[in-house]
């Protein structure tokens, strides 16, 4: 059946999202923010799967319209199976479920781990796609891995983080600097302006390629603990060297790894992914790898790094092609396998 049109459905956090795809390229991709959570400082459960509950509908519907094109003519139906908030879940992949049944057609069942290393395999114009094996580094608000992706669905967990993800990192440091959450964006905006070697934080010490960010969280605090006790406007006057030195030591952590990861594979490709991936700091070290190591990095459009459908999508696409499909029994999960 070509070409074939997949279906995808996200929903293992906060936002919303669907897409249509025809082979590897998207025709719609559509998410709905949900802003319940700004004023609590993070995402809350219950208020997640609330609102997927009322956005999910007319979301699916808009991707629909914008494909243009029918519910007849979906091939395939895609959902997040997991990792994510388990309320969450289940509201998309009981969605999925009733709508493959209704449709008669083939259930997928993705790893949102996998979707946003596979996001680099949708077409785009002047998007080069990396070759297999090479290196991904997906950093998010709630993910922070390095895998080495051998093929499609063959890949490897070579370093996590053993506690914050680097996208907490940022906003925790905001929210200590009493910024707005999610303050990763903000900290960037101000990082532009600053001494990046204004205020040097130590990096932390750990084995291996895996990660830890809640100690510089714990140094950032007493630092500004302390500053704020002798000048009250300190964070006011400082704003851009603080956040430049909060990003820079961040950006350092991650290249360190980054490097021994390239050393221990021998791999000079690097794809990038999540929603910390727009970090203009991170863009630039990345690219001056090019020049400087010789590496060829990838960070896609940024509409396919954050939590999105269209990345679902393509995992779906995949699996259509080897006939990897799932029966209505299949579950959500919180943790799941890599
Ligand atoms: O992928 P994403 O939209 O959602 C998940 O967490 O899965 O990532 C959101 C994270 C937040 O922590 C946000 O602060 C961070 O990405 N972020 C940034 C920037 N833009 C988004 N962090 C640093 N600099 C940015 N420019
Ligand atoms: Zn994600």
């Amino acid at each position: 059946k070509s070409p074939v049109y997949i279906l995808a459905i996200e929903s293992s956090c906060d936002d919303t999202a669907a897409a249509v795809l025809q082979d590897n390229k998207v025709l719609s991709n559509v998410v709905a923010r949900q802003s319940v959570h700004e004023e609590y400082g993070g995402v809350v459960p219950e208020l997640a799967s609330r609102a997927h509950q009322q956005n999910i509908v007319p979301v699916i519907d808009v991707a629909l319209k914008k494909a243009n094109i029918e519910k007849a003519q979906v091939s395939a139906i895609a959902f997040t199976q997991g990792p994510g908030l388990m309320g969450s879940l289940l509201v998309g992949s009981s969605f999925a479920k009733s709508m493959a049944m209704a449709l008669n057609v083939p259930l997928i069942a993705v790893n949102h781990m996998h979707a946003h290393i596979l996001a680099h395999f949708i077409d785009e114009e002047n998007y080069d796609k990396p070759e297999f094996p090479f290196l991904a580094l997906t950093i998010s608000g709630g993910h922070t891995q390095v895998v080495c992706v051998d093929s499609f669905f063959d890949m490897t967990i070579i370093g996590e983080t053993t506690d914050d993800a680097v996208g907490e990192a940022f906003d925790k440091s905001a929210k200590i600097l009493g910024l707005p959450y999610p303050g990763g964006p903000l900290i960037d905006k101000y990082a532009q302006l600053g001494n990046p070697k204004a205020y040097p934080f130590t990096k932390p010490k750990v084995d291996g390629l895996n990660f830890s960010f809640s100690g510089l969280k714990t140094q950032i605090l007493y630092f500004i603990q302390k500053n704020v006790a002798q000048d009250p406007d300190f964070i006011e006057k400082n704003i851009n060297d603080i956040c430049a030195s909060i990003q820079y030591t961040i950006i350092q952590i991650l290249m360190d790894k980054i490097k021994m990861a390239v050393k221990e594979t021998g791999i000079k490709q690097i794809a990038i992914g999540g929603g910390v991936s727009a970090n203009s700091g991170i863009r630039t070290t990345l690219k001056e790898t090019e020049q400087k190591y010789g590496w060829k990095t990838f960070i896609p459009k940024f509409e396919y790094t954050t939590d999105n459908a269209a990345m679902i999508g393509i995992v779906g696409y995949h699996k259509f092609l080897e006939n990897q499909f799932n029966d209505a029994s299949v579950v959500s999960k919180a943790r799941i396998e890599f």
